[in-house]
């Protein structure tokens, strides 16, 4: 259980580990302790983010930590109040000075904002900020395959992460199929539901029964043998060292099929086509 995780190739090159730590509702008081207990549970893939208001902590984590930095995956992202050419790097610029750290490994563009109009514009920066050794890998959140066919027509640049809602009740296998197609790595923001109902269901809990696990370790393993990258978020230690233990057991070509069978279209984050955050 203390080993690292594997990891998947991306379409720049880069690889990228098969599960994440989802640090969304951390905050600049508790990240500093979480973090680093996260990392010596063998994660190696941190999701933060502008609008989440704890890369100070994160940051400090990452630093504070005893693994090497050049292990750790870094993942922060664009804010919507930030989209534009020079907005973009200024908040870049400000991410890597919050966080500590010289450069980002993913720096996603967080909600594509169709009405604003300025995602392109920001790709590009995020290209030439790529290209300059600022970040590593680029990629999106809550793009829609129109986004991402834009991108690639106007800048030929595909996103090496797309990461989305996923859920066993929200699967989007349609987007995941399409994604994958491109060498597009999908990660799955909320995978566990927010701990929601689905995880009592009785296939999840007789799936867990028969594997000796519990119900989140069953959805995680789900989405890893989907070619999926969970980024669970816990703040309870036990949780957390629990949901990096998904890799000592295997769910049947049966077990991944009923669990398909629990998708009920019901999403919790917004549409990317209207969500407006800022
Ligand atoms: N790109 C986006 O737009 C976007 C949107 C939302 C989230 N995210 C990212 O995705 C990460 C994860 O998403 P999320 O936090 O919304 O949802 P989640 O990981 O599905 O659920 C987290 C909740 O589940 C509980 N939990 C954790 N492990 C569990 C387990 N094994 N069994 C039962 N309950 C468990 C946690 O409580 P305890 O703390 O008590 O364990 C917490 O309340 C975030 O931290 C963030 O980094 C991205």
């Amino acid at each position: 259980m203390s080993s690292i995780a594997p990891t998947l190739p991306l379409n720049d090159n880069h690889t990228i580990p098969a599960i994440g730590y989802g640090t969304g509702h951390l905050t600049d008081d508790n990240a500093p302790d979480l973090v680093p207990f996260a990392l010596e549970c063998g994660y190696r893939l941190l999701d933060t983010a502008a609008r989440y208001d704890n890369e100070v902590g994160v940051g400090r984590g990452v630093r504070e930590s005893s693994v090497d930095r050049a292990e750790i995956m870094v993942t922060t992202k664009l804010r919507g109040s930030q989209h534009g050419s020079e907005t973009a790097r200024q908040a870049l610029e400000v991410s890597l000075s919050r966080l500590g750290l010289d450069y980002v490994d993913l720096y996603l563009i967080h909600w594509p904002l169709p009405r604003i109009d300025k995602y392109v514009e920001s790709w590009e920066t995020m290209i030439a900020m790529r290209d300059e050794g600022l970040i590593r890998s680029i990629g999106t959140s809550n793009f829609n395959p129109d986004h991402i066919d834009r991108l690639e027509r106007e800048t030929g640049v595909l996103p090496a992460v797309n990461q989305i809602e996923r859920h066993l009740e929200w699967p989007q296998a349609q987007k995941c199929e399409y994604q994958a197609e491109r060498g597009i790595v999908t990660q799955a923001w909320s995978p566990l539901r927010l701990a929601g109902p689905v995880l009592d269901s009785s296939t999840v809990t007789s799936i867990g029964g028969q594997h000796g696990v519990n119900p989140g370790q069953v959805a995680l393993r789900w989405h890893i043998q989907s070619g999926v990258v969970p980024i669970p978020h816990s703040t309870n230690r036990d949780r957390i060292a629990a949901n990096f233990d998904v890799f000592t057991f295997e769910l049947s070509d049966d077990e991944m099929a009923s669990l398909a069978t629990l998708d009920s279209g019901d999403r919790l984050g917004g549409d990317p086509l209207t969500h407006e955050e800022f």
